[in-house]
């Protein structure tokens, strides 16, 4: 057992806090929004994320985790401190490190007595370099603390999940206690399995984005497959099945849809062009997963547009779903946003549903109108959008949307809905890259 604090409550941060309180640990979360704070320590969850309020509720209750914005005391009080704080996009692409910075800015300020430091947030190869030689320039050598990489690859909407049954954690280390104490912190993964895996701080940081960057590639990859299917006639979902059958290619993220979004793999793709020309490294495959996406986005709207009859100008649109996955609250870089965009731009109208999300939406366009349920966001609209695989999206009741709507149009982005149901409903409708029946 192990006093950890973890800079940094976000979608990262505070699963990590629950994650490893639940391990066993005693865990301090801290963030400079105080008013996160409050509501973590009122027992409110700043992020929807499936399991996490019980777990959250169980540790606190048997006083492994706390929630505090003393940041300079939780520091002093551990032995472990986890960077988990933003790495946003900047403007030339790159990853902007000043949240980084300044958490490591606080944890220098307090270094009272050994200290493991980790970076869990995603930061550009040869972050960690700079962060010891920042810490050791400061101090010179009257200091004694051990840095260690260890990204996280837990996906929004089953974090709680990938965190507790990972599939690999990195440590990326040279140093043996270190790692000895990370080991511990990680301790009841490996009663059964060993998922971990020890690397040297560069190739930890380097495993991060070539993990998400060939993930991102794959769904462009398929997203592009998928409109060449439709084009000469062959049908991307069972493409997608044989593909996936094969071993060496295997199943997952070959779902076709509105192109990636979510606050990683835009910003992480970019930062490792960025870094890739820096460089002077040039990554063909990379440029063209970006530039697919985008492609991508921009079809969405022109699909609509195509499908909807004398096209969408002054036509009122549903869309459901606006985050960027299901079970997420989570809408940066959601395809939504670029979908919005264009039938404001063409002269539409939006109404939009979201069964976690219209907050969060209504701070990016709050001149949409938004619904608390489907049905009434449908209500006499000419045409309705599927924007996130939801699972109340599955089982629409078509009949009752048919007769509620002005007009039958459908654009199925996410190749959720029965096509026969939607032919035998005498709906006109799209997807993205099957058989029409
Ligand atoms: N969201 C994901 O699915 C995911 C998955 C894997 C890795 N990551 C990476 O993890 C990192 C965090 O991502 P996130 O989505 O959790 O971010 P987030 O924006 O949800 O949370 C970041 C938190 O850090 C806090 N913060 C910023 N500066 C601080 C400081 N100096 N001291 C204390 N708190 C501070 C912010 O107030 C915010 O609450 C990023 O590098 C991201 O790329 C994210």
């Amino acid at each position: 057992m192990k006093n950890i604090t973890i800079i940094g409550t976000g979608y990262v941060g505070l699963v990590t806090g629950v994650g490893l309180s639940e391990f066993g640990n005693k865990v301090i979360c801290v963030d400079i929004n105080q008013s996160k704070i409050n509501d973590l320590n009122a027992g409110k969850v700043p992020i929807y994320e499936p399991g996490l309020l019980d777990l959250i509720r169980k540790n606190v209750n048997s006083e492994r985790l706390f929630f505090s914005s003393d940041i300079a005391s939780s520091i002093k009080e551990s032995e472990v401190i986890i960077i988990a704080v933003g790495t946003p996009q900047s403007k030339n692409g790159s990853a902007d490190l000043k949240y980084v910075f300044d958490a490591l800015d606080s944890i220098s300020e307090n270094l009272n007595s050994y200290k493991v430091i980790v970076t869990k947030s995603t930061v550009p190869i040869g972050t960690g370099e700079k962060i010891i030689t920042k810490l050791k320039k400061k101090y010179e050598d009257n200091i004694d603390f051990d840095y260690v990489s260890n990204p996280e690859f837990l996906r929004e909407g089953s974090a709680v999940k990938d965190f507790l049954w990972p599939d690999r954690v990195i440590i990326g280390t040279n140093n043996e206690k270190a790692l000895q104490i990370m080991r511990d912190i990680y301790r009841p993964l490996y009663i059964n399995k060993n998922p971990i895996q020890r690397a040297a701080v560069e190739t930890s940081e380097m495993i991060k984005y070539a993990s998400n960057s060939f993930l991102a590639l794959k769904i462009s990859f398929i997203n592009e497959i998928a409109n060449l299917c439709e084009s000469v006639g062959a049908d991307v979902h069972d493409v997608a099945i044989a593909m996936g059958k094969d071993g060496r290619i295997s199943d997952k993220f070959l779902h076709p849809g509105p192109g990636f979004g979510g606050s990683c793999f835009p910003k992480d793709l970019e930062a490792l062009l960025s870094l890739s020309k820096e460089h002077s490294v040039t990554m063909e495959t990379l440029q063209a997963a970006i530039k697919a996406n985008r492609n991508q986005k921009e079809r969405i709207g022109e699909k609509l547009d195509r499908l909807v009859s004398g096209g969408i100008k002054g036509k009122k649109i549903a869309i459901l779903g606006l985050t960027f996955k299901a079970n997420t609250d989570d809408v940066r870089e959601s395809s939504t946003i670029d979908l919005i965009k264009f039938i404001l731009n063409q002269g539409g109208f939006v109404n939009a549903y979201d069964p976690i999300a219209n907050e969060s939406m209504a701070k990016i366009f709050n001149d949409i109108h938004y619904f608390d349920n489907v049905y009434d966001a449908i209500c006499e609209v000419d045409a309705l959008v599927i924007m996130t695989e939801w699972n109340e999206f599955r089982a629409l009741d078509l009949n009752r949307i048919k007769k509620s709507m002005r007009n039958n149009y459908v654009l199925d982005t996410r190749n959720i809905l029965n096509m026969k149901e939607l032919s035998e409903q005498g709906f006109v409708y799209d997807n993205i890259g099957r058989i029409k029946i």
